[in-house]
């Protein structure tokens, strides 16, 4: 029986099929999406440049040679590459769960395909059994706090964590996510709130799967 970190090197390395020579792609944060850098720099397909989502990202591309570039230097990209916490049959994930979703959900925004690499464990039928990060500006954590609750939330605040922007994560247990991209709307209009980890509006357009019958290539039903 294949394990976990294998199943993500299985995905990661199916994933370099979707990659395209010569273009400049988006490269999320995580762990599958560290054996994906790997895997393409084995590969010994060349892009002209990829844009980075985190620190630990742009170190693994400094590490394998593979050329940066600046969100603020491309109007575009031709693939996104990144994993999820949670992605169900529609494709609409959890993210954060690295503290990274607003980075990725800005890069994923100029993407033409985005690609979700996950391990088996990842796939579900409901979004939700992950908490929710929700990034927040710190004074209004207490206020945004509450309003998760209205929602439906047990709101956690990730204690000890900064985000690459400077905000703060609140985690949020327990929502019922029947409506995903509502709720991603719902969210996001509670003033103090910079962004949360549902990719409802911006879902994928294919799952690569590391599952124990091999890799397998979903799209959404
Ligand atoms: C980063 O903030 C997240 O959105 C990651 O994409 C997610 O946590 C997946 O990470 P792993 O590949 O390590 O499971």
């Amino acid at each position: 029986m294949a394990s976990q970190d294998e199943l993500k090197r299985m995905a990661a390395e199916k994933a370099v099929e979707f990659v395209n020579e010569n273009e400049y792609i988006g490269i999320g944060t995580g762990s599958t999406v560290n054996l994906f850098i790997e895997a393409l720099a084995k590969s010994g397909k060349k892009i002209k440049g990829a844009v980075s989502t985190s620190k630990g990202t742009s170190e693994m591309l400094a590490r394998y040679e593979i050329p940066e570039v600046q969100m603020n230097e491309v109007s575009h990209l031709s693939l996104y590459v990144d994993g999820a916490d949670e992605v169900n049959h529609s494709l609409q994930m959890i993210k954060g769960g690295g503290g990274a979703h607003l980075n990725e959900k800005i890069v994923a925004s100029i993407a033409d395909k985005f690609v979700c690499i996950a391990d088996e464990s990842k796939y579900v039928s409901r979004l939700g059994k992950f908490p929710l990060p929700v990034e927040v500006i710190p004074m209004a954590r207490s206020m945004v706090s509450r309003k998760l609750v209205a929602l439906g939330g047990q709101p956690e605040l990730r204690m000890g964590f900064i985000t690459f922007n400077g905000h703060q994560i609140v985690d949020v247990h327990d929502l019922n996510i029947t409506l995903p991209v509502t709720l991603e709307d719902e969210i996001n209009k509670i003033p103090g709130v910079v962004e949360n980890g549902l990719f409802a509006h911006n879902a994928a357009d294919v799952l690569v799967l590391g599952t124990q019958e091999g890799a397998k290539v979903i799209t959404p039903n």
